[in-house]
């Protein structure tokens, strides 16, 4: 569904009233200085203004100018973008600013297709510096305007290719002759600030009478979330019982589910049977060689960026397994539910041990690890009774 929508001047004059008022002081918004203003274009793709501040000003303390930044080595110019990803735009920038010294004295060309072939200008910096530095009416279309476009014209779907040039049809019928910089900052600001992504602040908004999406009440749903791509994992662990508790360890403080508990194993390999991963894993991580293993459960979970299908094994090993305080532990079925697992691992926890209740003269419980299989709990000792 998309409804026409051609915003009278109205809009306009109300987005600018709405931006003169509210918008934030950025650092790149108190300098015509068109260097600057490139530099800060550059850095805002894909990046959050709060990150940008401290990096936007240190670069420009290392290179003011063209020229500065044109006769830096590259290692120096790699350094000073440390952190901020996708390096390709630093030495996009420094090749840029080198074309810019030797073939156009040192200043930026203003006609699009001169700027358009230098290092690093696709079409969203071409237009920003266009607008911003010439006050030349091309639209900016990044994640921000995308969405406030969107739900302007109540389109539906998720942002594409296809999309984007009907999008950017409505902004070049949009875009004032006079101040278009303005509109463009004043478009980002207003899909960074009210029209955000999640819960848009349509109350607050100078434009909202405008807006076919909230005329409809779907402002929430416009854009539709992208479909991500997620990667399936296959991975096994094992079920180490001893003396009525469980072998778990912790994952590494920092990267995926840092800091979580989880039983031993891993990723099973490419060619390889579940019971061979889950012998190397466990020859690798606890130094053991695996004398019985069965099938316990199977579970799946999916991550936002993926999916994994974990299978546990109960096991019985040939060796005691490697000790480590720090990162393993030994737990009983009552303490292992306090400790922190990742969700398709709580899974098999839960499984482990859920009491039945026989009725009379019970004083013991059974941990259904598998048919036929349990833990006997006689009076507070936990025995195995029969695992193979
Ligand atoms: N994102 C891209 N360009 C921006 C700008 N000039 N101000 C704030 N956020 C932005």
């Amino acid at each position: 569904m998309i409804e026409s929508s051609a915003p009278s001047p109205g809009f306009t004059k109300d987005l600018l009233r709405w931006y003169g008022r509210h918008h934030r002081n950025l650092p790149w918004r108190e300098t015509s200085d068109p260097y600057a203003i490139w530099v800060s274009e550059i850095m805002l793709q894909q990046t959050t203004v709060q990150t940008v501040i401290p990096y936007y000003e240190r670069w420009l303390a290392l290179f003011p100018d063209l020229g500065s930044l044109a006769q830096s080595p590259l290692k120096k110019v790699l350094k000073a973008w440390q952190g901020l990803g996708y390096y390709a735009r630093a030495r996009n920038m420094r090749q840029a600013a080198q074309v810019l010294i030797k073939r156009y004295d040192g200043r930026f060309p203003s006609r699009y297709e001169e700027l358009r072939k230098l290092p690093g200008f696709g079409p969203y910096t071409t237009a920003a510096v266009l607008s911003l530095v010439f006050g030349l009416p091309y639209p900016v279309l990044d994640a921000n305007v995308r969405r406030v476009v969107m739900r302007l014209a109540r389109m539906s779907g998720g942002p594409n290719t296809k999309k984007d040039k009907l999008l950017m049809e409505r902004l070049l019928g949009w875009i004032p002759r006079k101040k278009p910089g303005l509109f463009n900052q004043a478009m980002m600001e207003l899909g960074a600030l009210v029209c955000r992504p999640h819960g848009p602040l349509c109350l607050l908004c100078p434009v909202s009478s405008f807006c076919r999406a909230y005329e409809a009440g779907e402002q929430e749903v416009i854009p539709s979330p992208k479909k991500r791509s997620v990667t399936n994992i296959e991975a096994v662990v094992g079920i180490i019982c001893k003396d009525g508790k469980y072998l778990i360890q912790k994952r590494p403080s920092s990267g995926l589910l840092a800091d979580l508990w989880e039983f031993p194993g891993g990723k099973r390999d490419p060619g390889e049977t579940l019971k061979e991963a889950l012998r190397r894993e466990l020859r690798e991580e606890l130094g053991v060689e695996v004398a019985a293993a069965r099938p316990l459960i199977t579970v799946r979970h999916a991550y936002t960026r993926f999916r994994v299908k974990l299978h546990a094994y109960e096991c019985r090993l040939k060796s005691d397994p490697k000790t480590d305080p720090k990162r393993r532990r030994w737990v009983s079925l009552r303490a292992i539910r306090r400790y922190p697992f990742p969700s398709g691992s709580a899974r098999i926890v839960d499984k482990l041990g859920t009491p039945i209740n026989w009725g009379h003269n019970t004083n013991f419980r059974i941990s259904r690890i598998s048919p036929g299989n349990y833990v006997k709990n006689l009076n507070s000792e936990t025995r195995i009774v029969s695992l193979f």
